[in-house]
Formats: C-alpha cells, structure tokens, sequence
C-alpha cells in the first residue's frame, strides 16, 4: 500500500489576524506550510505530499518547497485551492497519481504534529480501518446553545454532552482513498473535517489517540504556543 499526505493550506487565516496567508506565516523564521510537510515527511510510509496552495499563491508554494530540503523518498506536488477547506482537499485528491491507495489528509495549520501520530494513523488504515481519526480527551465542558441573534447577547444552553465520551479531533485523517474520494463526490452538506463525510457515507471511522502538539494554530495565541513548543524542540 502506497500513501499520499494531502495538506490544505489554501486558508487567509482570518481568525490569526492580518498578513500574509496563516500557512505562510513563519514559526521561528521557517513557513508554517513547511513544518506542516516535514512533518508529514518524516514518516517512512509517506513517499508523496500534495500540497493545496492558496488560489494565488501555488507558484510561491512550489518555490518554498524547492528551498527548503524534504527527505530523498519524498516528492511533492502543488495545486492551487478553492474557496472552502472542502473545496481544497477535493482539489488535491483530484490530483493524486493512481498508485496511491491510502490517503492521509492535515492541515498546514497542525505544523507540529509528531511523527509518531502519523503513523499511528496509518498504521490503522493499514489495519483496514475505512477512516481514521486522531483525537484527545476534552478538558473543558461543552454546551450545546441556541446561537444569539445578535452577536454577545446571552445565549440560553440547550444541552451538556457527556464529556467523557467527547473527543477532540485533529488532522493527520487517514483513509482508504476510494472511500475519501467516494465521500467526496456523494456529500454535498457542509463539513469541518472529512471523517465527517466518511460518516454520512457509512463506513465505521474509528479513533487513535492523539497528540497535544497536534493542536492547530487559529488564533494569535496559538502562534505564541508553537513557537515556544519548536524552541524546545531547537528548531
Ligand atoms: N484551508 C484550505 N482552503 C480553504 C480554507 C482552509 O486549504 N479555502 C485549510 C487551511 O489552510 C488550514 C486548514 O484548511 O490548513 C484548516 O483550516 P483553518 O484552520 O480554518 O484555516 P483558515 O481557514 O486559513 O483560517 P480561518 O478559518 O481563521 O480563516
Ligand atoms: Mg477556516
């Protein structure tokens, strides 16, 4: 079984504030796109990475890949985005040679998930998992609200899920690519991540754990937390 990594980085970042696209931010003076890929890279199991470039900026990406150095066994790919991380990841299915038969798909904005997430993931498709998923314990209570009508009004509480049941979920996913693909054409809703997709379709999506430096970067504080993380990390 050979895998392919797609990376959506095609986002603005709105909710990180204003500059230059969030995966081309830089985390201690390297893009956060290229950690995202290294990252990706450094499993053994993974030989191609699609990279899912903000709609005008697949040039930009392409060149970045090229100066900063991936391991021999992987080679990579740049296609531009689409309007909705749905949208993007489509895209880069789209794009993926016919020898690949499992797919992981991460966000450019989880720079730091470690290596051994990865293949936790695909460890577990390799074990005949249709969609795999890793995901942590909660440590806040949520409730479920009914939306203000207008934004910072009170908003009364419908529900309290049982938190030990709820998971955190984060991206490296990794798929069976028939079923991705499958799941990609037939749902039409909206979706925050493909597993979600998978679910409607049908086929059993189970949990690996996790990794807290997998968290995703969405807002300025997470920019203070990643790079404290890769000081530690001397990167
Ligand atoms: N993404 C994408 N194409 C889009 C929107 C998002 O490829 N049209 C990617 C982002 O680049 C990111 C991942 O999907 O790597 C997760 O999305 P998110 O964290 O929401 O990033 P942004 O959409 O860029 O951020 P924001 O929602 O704050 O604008
Ligand atoms: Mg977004």
């Amino acid at each position: 079984a050979r895998t392919a990594a797609v990376i959506p980085a095609a986002g603005r970042g709105v909710r990180l504030g204003p500059g230059a696209p969030k995966a081309l931010r830089a985390l201690n003076g390297t893009p956060m796109l290229i950690h995202a890929v290294r990252a990706l890279a450094a499993s053994r199991a993974v030989s191609l990475v699609v990279v899912v470039a903000p709609p005008d900026g697949a040039a930009e990406v392409k060149s970045l890949l090229d100066a900063h150095a991936l391991p021999e066994r992987t080679d990579f790919l740049v296609v531009p985005g689409g309007d909705t991380r749905q949208e993007s990841v489509k895209l880069g299915l789209d794009a993926l040679p016919p020898e690949y038969d499992i797919v992981l798909v991460h966000d450019a904005a989880r720079p730091l998930v470690p290596v051994d997430t990865v293949d936790a993931v695909i460890e577990a498709v390799r074990d005949g998992a249709a969609a795999v998923v890793p995901a942590l314990p909660l440590a806040d209570t949520v409730k479920e609200v009914e939306p203000a009508a207008v934004p910072g009004d009170p908003e009364p509480v419908v529900a309290t899920p049982d938190r030990a049941r709820l998971r955190a979920v984060q991206t490296p996913q990794g798929f069976d690519r028939a079923t991705l693909v499958r799941a990609h054409e037939t749902v039409t809703e909206d979706v925050t991540d493909d597993a979600s997709m998978v679910e409607r379709l049908g086929p059993a999506v189970v949990v690996v754990p996790g990794h807290e430096e997998a968290f995703k970067v969405t807002r300025p504080l997470d920019l203070v937390l990643a790079e404290a993380v890769l000081a530690r990390r001397r990167l």
